[in-house]
């Protein structure tokens, strides 16, 4: 690994003050800022920004503060419900182990979050940056928080050209250097707004930078290249059918097996997604209307597909449903919130 040069100690106790000050003065007001430090509050935002959005985020969390309002309500509440109410955020797996976490912190700690980074690192879904996150924002703990955001503000500082995810270790040592004991919590929330509002990774705005005085990147005049990315290879391409079953406002939705992509979610039925752009056969007999095709991407790949609909009767629809107990109706308000991947298709029916 490459070692970080260090920076003076006066200049980082300095720069680390007028950073707080900064964020004391133009901090965002987010909701699960606001109020007591509650550690489910704490936990159940920091698992729903990973990888999503503020403005993504924030009606999930509402949504689930007003649902499940502590942890004990959550790991009492029903699988298929925590599911619905998390569709359309994304890795599903998530959702599962936040059951699973709330249920442990139940059965084994009295519905009590453990306090210790080192202890929250040993529930179902804590990863290095939930331990740290949830031990520094709830607890005090001076750990080191490192999301993305720190991520992009450390490799400018310190112009790491390492690029991720090799250079995480570079990076997580750099910002050891800046935690602040007193204020554990407030600090990496101050890096985080940082990053979002003024070290954005487009356009950054150095003059009104706390931090400009210690920045290499800054120093070179190319704040952006940092941080160094790997050219990525494209991720491979799938190609489907998703068949939409009409009946009046309802469509049928599929209950999804609990393993594998989207695992215990419901979504449409659809044709195998495959690697080449054959017709597929439809699960059921009878026309369907073409609708045209839209992309999503997941992790993993690309998908193209292709959407179809048919208007059932209600003798057809009795049939269908009697061969499938993984098939339901659901009502075409409730099917706009499945899963993205399958919202996209029933944008494609006109009114
Ligand atoms: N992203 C992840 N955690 C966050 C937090 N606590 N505040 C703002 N953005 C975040």
């Amino acid at each position: 690994m490459v070692t970080i040069i260090r920076k003076d100690a006066a200049l980082v106790a300095r720069l680390r003050k007028g950073l707080l000050d900064w964020y004391d003065a133009h901090g965002r007001d987010l909701v699960w800022r606001r109020g007591e430090r509650d550690p489910y509050r704490v936990w159940l935002s920091e698992v729903m920004l990973q990888q999503t959005t503020v403005p993504h985020a924030t009606p999930y969390y509402e949504k689930f503060l007003s649902l499940w309002p502590t942890v004990r309500d959550l790991a009492a509440a029903d699988d298929a419900r925590v599911m619905a109410a998390w569709a359309g955020l994304g890795y599903y797996a998530r959702a599962r182990r936040l059951l699973e976490c709330a249920r442990v912190v139940v059965r084994d700690h009295d519905g009590d979050f453990p306090r210790s980074e080192a202890e929250l690192l040993a529930l179902p879904g804590f990863g290095p940056y939930t331990a740290a996150a949830v031990a520094a924002i709830a607890f005090g703990e001076a750990a080191n928080v490192v999301d993305g955001n720190v991520e992009r503000v450390m490799t400018r500082l310190y112009a790491i050209e390492t690029p991720l995810p090799a250079g995480r270790g570079e990076v997580r040592d750099a910002a050891a250097q800046w935690i602040d004991a007193e204020r554990a919590g407030d600090w990496p929330q101050a890096l985080m707004d940082l990053a979002n509002l003024i070290c954005r990774p487009k356009a950054p705005q150095c003059l009104l930078c706390p931090l400009a005085e210690a920045c290499e990147a800054r120093a070179q005049g190319e704040p952006e290249r940092y941080p160094v990315k790997l050219v990525k290879a494209p991720k491979p391409r799938r190609f489907g059918t998703a068949y939409i079953l009409r009946l009046g406002g309802a469509v049928i939705a599929e209950q999804r097996p609990d393993k594998g992509l989207l695992g215990g979610m419901l979504g449409l039925p659809h044709s195998e997604w495959r690697e080449t752009p054959e017709e597929s056969r439809p699960p059921f007999d009878g026309d369907c209307r073409d609708l045209g095709a839209y992309q999503h991407v997941f992790t993993h790949f690309a998908l193209t597909q292709s959407v179809r609909l048919r208007d059932v009767t209600r003798a057809e629809a009795d049939a269908l449903l009697r061969t499938r107990n993984n098939w339901r109706w659901l009502p075409l308000a409730e099917a706009r919130s499945l899963p993205t991947v399958f919202a996209k298709a029933l944008k494609l029916i006109k009114p």
